[in-house]
């Protein structure tokens, strides 16, 4: 999808369709709808409409106008907002999302967005080009009958200062089409992507943006004692891989170095400890902690942010088999910890074990991992918010703003002391499992323990990252939930 910026006046532009918001201005429990535009014309075209009382700018409710009066598009889109003193660029990029998703089955294939003018230009243009661009993803690529839907063009109409504006919108466009790109790859079932292929697209990532990129198979892992990588890894005739992505640009300080660490299952049939039938399909998105991962390398590869990135990916399937780790088994992770194997559905923290380990040891100064972790965390939490755990209160409150600014939902769950009883082993440091209670949160104490001390952020996106219903504003499935967060971390951490 093109996006263009463009400053003419909405009622000259001559476009299939015109978008332009609709608030709610009224007091309190009033309504009082009004077109968010400075162009007379254009509120003059709806004024019918609004006086009629069709649209009184609920969020997200939708009006068309055919052949309007007064203004040169063929139609207008009439999208509401909500409360204008309420209204902020979260609800800005879920109406232009919802904007591009009700023309997409229409056979329309360009939309003009209007800029309202409730919110600073520069960030107007950017929740617009975002909301657009991650609102154009569908996952049917497998649909025989699949017509290509993707819009050809969407153009924002904003004045300001036309060099930044032009920035502002080439960096959001990066942003989302990053966060398509991890979509993209959690999309495919686990037949279509094994480590070898997410290996294979990731190096492709990596040459295109000019990423250094290494990948490791089985040889290595087993080399660098990475145990409790392997101990999972081992139950597989498909062969894992240790994905290594580096961006190290001229000019960086040689410290911080973040490192991005990922899992990677690319099906998680739970193992010896198998999961039932009812839902083992879903356990192919098990590797979108690591597609967010890359995803947010190829932003950040894009963006150029003044410092030293590490992704890490640690992909592997997780199978039953003759060659499978077995409950009671104890496998030593990289650090040296022992490890006994309670379940051998609990997988991810053994293979981000030792992600955090290398991660360390490659000279991180701050490490983020993402996962889909723990069921745990979606009784918890539910669908709405992924969850956030941190070793560091300072690292925590720069990452809480970062994920405000991109409109990404999460929330902190504790790290206390006593959880960590539930997770000590009899016979080894630590056991993989700690009980039915807390369970995202002794699974992140056990991540803890190979964070040793670095400044450590942890996510929990397995209620989150694939989205059972779709939203007026996003298409159910892959959600590519964090990738902006975390490159909205990245750049910050820059400047510091
Ligand atoms: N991949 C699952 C967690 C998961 C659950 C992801 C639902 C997405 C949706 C993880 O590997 C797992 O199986 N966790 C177990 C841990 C348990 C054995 C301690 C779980 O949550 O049941
Ligand atoms: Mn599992
Ligand atoms: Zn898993």
């Amino acid at each position: 999808m093109k996006t263009i910026l463009s400053p003419r006046p909405a009622s000259q532009i001559e476009t299939e369709c015109l978008a332009v918001l609709v608030l709610d201005q009224g007091e309190g429990d009033q309504t009082e709808a009004y077109v968010a535009a400075a162009d007379h014309t254009v509120q003059e075209a709806a004024a019918d409409l609004l006086a009629a009382g069709d649209l009184t700018g609920k969020p997200l409710e939708i009006g068309w106008l055919h052949k309007p009066s007064g203004i040169k598009a063929k139609r207008l889109l009439l999208i509401g907002g909500g409360k204008r003193k309420k209204f902020t660029a979260s609800d800005l990029r879920k109406a232009a999302g919802a904007a591009v998703r009700a023309l997409k089955p229409r056979s329309l294939r360009s939309l003009v967005f209007l800029c309202p003018e409730t919110l600073p230009v520069e960030a107007a243009v950017r929740a617009i080009v975002e909301g657009a661009i991650v609102g154009d993803f569908d996952p049917d690529t497998y649909k025989s009958d699949r017509k290509d839907q993707r819009l050809e063009s969407v153009t924002v109409l904003a004045s300001g200062k036309q060099g930044e504006l032009e920035r502002a919108l080439d960096e959001a466009r990066i942003l989302a089409e990053s966060q398509n790109f991890t979509r993209d790859l959690v999309n495919e079932p686990s037949n279509h992507m094994t480590p070898s292929i997410l290996a294979k697209r990731a190096e492709a990532m990596c040459k295109e943006t000019g990423l250094k990129v290494e990948v490791y198979g089985a040889d290595k892992i087993k080399e660098w004692k990475m145990g409790a990588f392997w101990g999972v890894a081992q139950g597989s005739d498909e062969p894992p891989a240790l994905i290594v992505m580096r961006y190290e640009p001229a000019g960086a300080p040689q410290k911080p170095v973040l490192g991005l660490v990922g899992k990677g299952i690319t099906f998680d049939t739970g193992g010896i400890s198998i999961k039932p039938a009812d839902g083992m399909e879903k356990m192919k998105y098990d590797m979108a902690g690591g597609a967010t991962m890359i995803g947010a390398m190829r932003a950040i590869a894009l963006l150029k942010p003044k410092i030293k990135v590490i992704g890490i990916v640690c992909a592997t399937e997780n199978m039953p088999s003759g060659k499978a780790q077995k409950p009671g088994d104890i496998q030593t992770a990289m650090s040296g910890k022992t490890i006994e194997i309670i379940n051998t559905d609990a997988e991810g923290r053994l293979v981000l074990a030792d992600g955090l380990c290398y991660a360390r040891q490659l000279g991180c100064t701050h490490l983020i991992d993402a996962a889909t972790l723990t069921g745990a965390v979606v009784v918890a939490l539910g669908y709405a918010n992924a969850g956030v755990f941190s070793n560091d209160d300072e690292m925590y409150n720069r990452f809480s703003k970062a994920f405000e600014k991109a409109g990404e939902k999460m929330w902190r769950l504790p790290l206390d002391e006593e959880y960590k009883e539930q997770i000590k082993s009899n016979i080894a440091d630590i056991m993989n499992t700690g009980g039915r209670w807390g369970g995202a949160i002794t699974a992140a104490k056990f991540l803890e323990e190979f964070a040793e001390g670095t400044p450590w952020i942890h996510l929990d996106i397995a209620g989150t990252a694939w989205m059972e219903e779709g939203k007026p504003w996003m298409a159910k499935g892959p959600s590519g939930i964090a990738v902006r967060s975390l490159v909205e971390f990245t750049r910050e951490f820059e400047s510091s």
